[in-house]
């Protein structure tokens, strides 16, 4: 059609749609143009700020690669990731979920693990942590037989994938649950991290004077067919930025309860206080066993990086 004002380029852009055979894309995109198009009405959006836009789509692109993922990680600052796993797990957003964002550092083939074996793999200091875990269905019934992936940062704040001090694949580990739902292991209390900002994601937090920090917190990925592939973090309820996480991954259900030990015999001999234990249960809904994207496949090399810290304004 040939247009007469600005009302009647989304009623053009719209009648296309029309041509589309699948139902579901139609039905995505046209939501798609009409809050694009009415975002734009709404904030009265100048030619120069649509530059700006744009630049900035582009970026996202430009700093992605094979150790970093800048629209996962964009996507986290601004809660969409959030957003989209709460709607998609707990009966679809009805009830409170094991279920978090799986965020940019899950790497594919974790060494297998024995339960009660520890994941530290090159000398990694600080505090000892001792992990039991639990899988069950919704009716409380232990699931064996599930597959779960287990990864964190070291107490410094690196992901081994960014710090070439570390071995590969040091603090991962694959695990499979036993008849009662069940597995353990030993690692180091991880620490919180804060998130590269030389991209348009720093940029983003700068402008809203935000810090770029998440807390502390152990990822799990559980798999089973017959079962809905759970993603889950669990978080120290102490750390510093529990209730500022720059992802907004953290909700009440996911913080766990992980026991500071200062006395008393510790799980294994060499341990000396303080040392921390965390026992935690995950429920799993009946669904579709489908493993993620891996957001990278490789680690760094080099030296280990500096990302500077931003304060809250
Ligand atoms: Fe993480």
């Amino acid at each position: 059609m040939i247009i007469a004002t600005q009302a009647d380029v989304t009623k053009a852009v719209l009648s296309e749609l029309e041509r589309a055979s699948d139902p579901r894309f139609r039905q995505i995109m046209s939501a798609f143009i009409r809050h694009l198009h009415d975002f734009a009405r709404e904030t009265r959006l100048t030619e120069q700020e649509f530059q700006t836009a744009v630049a900035y789509i582009n970026a996202l692109g430009q700093h992605t690669n094979e150790n970093h993922n800048e629209a996962v990680l964009m996507s986290g600052t601004l809660g969409f990731s959030a957003l989209v796993c709460l709607l998609n797990n707990g009966d679809n957003g009805q009830t409170e979920t094991d279920a978090s964002q799986l965020g940019p550092f899950w790497r594919m083939h974790s060494p297998p693990t024995k339960s009660g074996d520890s994941i530290v793999r090159s000398p990694t200091p600080g505090p000892a942590l001792f992990v039991d875990a639990y899988y069950r269905d919704v009716h409380g019934k232990p699931i064996a037989g599930v597959e779960v992936d287990v990864w964190h940062s070291s107490p410094e704040g690196f992901y081994e994938n960014q710090d070439p001090a570390q071995a590969d694949m040091n603090l991962r580990g694959k695990f499979t649950t036993d008849a009662s739902g069940h597995f353990s292991f030993r690692s180091v209390k991880p620490a919180g991290y804060p998130i590269p900002i030389d991209g348009p994601v720093g940029d983003l937090l700068r402008a809203q004077g935000r810090h770029n920090m998440r807390p502390a917190h152990l990822h799990f990925l559980a798999y089973k067919p017959g079962f809905k592939t759970l993603v889950s973090q669990v978080y120290p309820p102490d750390d510093k930025y529990i209730d500022t996480d720059v992802q907004f991954g953290v909700t009440r259900h996911l913080l766990g309860n992980f026991v500071r030990h200062d006395q008393g015999p510790a799980p294994a001999a060499d341990v000396t206080p303080p040392w921390y234990s965390l026992t935690h249960n995950f429920v799993v809904e009946t669904g579709v066993a489908r493993l993620p994207r891996a957001p990278i496949t490789g680690k760094a090399e080099g030296d280990r990086p500096e990302i500077p810290h931003l304060e809250l304004a």
